[in-house]
């Protein structure tokens, strides 16, 4: 079981391949694929326990701040894609190349403003817009809610929508 998580935090915190850490701990790549998933699926199991709604109707960063409040009290958090490198099979590599940084998964994350992670929706590929991983990420049955009448900050790489408040060109 320990050895399970040391294998798992060892390549999530590392980014190492699975034969490497199979040849580290003297284990098959089928047996380090297995305790991978075993422990993905215990950790995931916690998101219920971890991840909650803020109780608070309005963040404390934005009520304690005359420059934000009332003007933002609607306001939950932020998100934005960021880019992570990709391995992925030559036959779909062109959908997964990024404009600016190669081979890549497209991933958005939401984000309150004490840096908490509220969603992630990983996979998307690198090529993909991100306004269409946020109407992804809104539409799937577990995926991002945001409560009637709130919204997220985003930058301009998505649109303007329930849920969304984006920048103001050209101020
Ligand atoms: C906002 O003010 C409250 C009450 O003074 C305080 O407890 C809280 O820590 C403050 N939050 C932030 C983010 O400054």
């Amino acid at each position: 079981m320990r050895e399970q998580v040391a294998i798992f935090l060892h390549i999530i915190g590392h980014n190492v391949k699975f034969r490497v850490i199979g040849s580290r701990y003297y284990r098959s790549i089928e047996t380090i694929h297995r305790y991978f998933r075993v422990v993905l699926k215990a950790i995931l199991k916690l998101y219920k326990l971890a991840i909650r709604l803020p109780d608070e109707p309005t963040p404390s960063e934005i009520r304690n701040n005359t420059r934000f409040y009332p003007y933002f009290k609607d306001c939950i958090g932020a998100l934005d894609g960021t880019h992570f490198r990709a391995s992925v099979p030559l036959s779909i590599k062109g959908r997964f190349r990024s404009r600016k940084y190669g081979t890549t998964q497209n991933v958005l994350a939401a984000i309150t403003f004490n840096l908490k992670f509220f969603d992630v929706l990983a996979g998307w590929e690198g090529s993909a817009h991100d306004s269409c991983i946020l109407s992804d990420a809104l539409s799937r049955p577990r995926g991002l809610r945001i409560l009637e009448g709130k919204y997220y900050l985003a930058d301009a790489g998505y649109d303007i929508r329930n849920g969304c408040i984006t920048l103001y060109r050209g101020v």
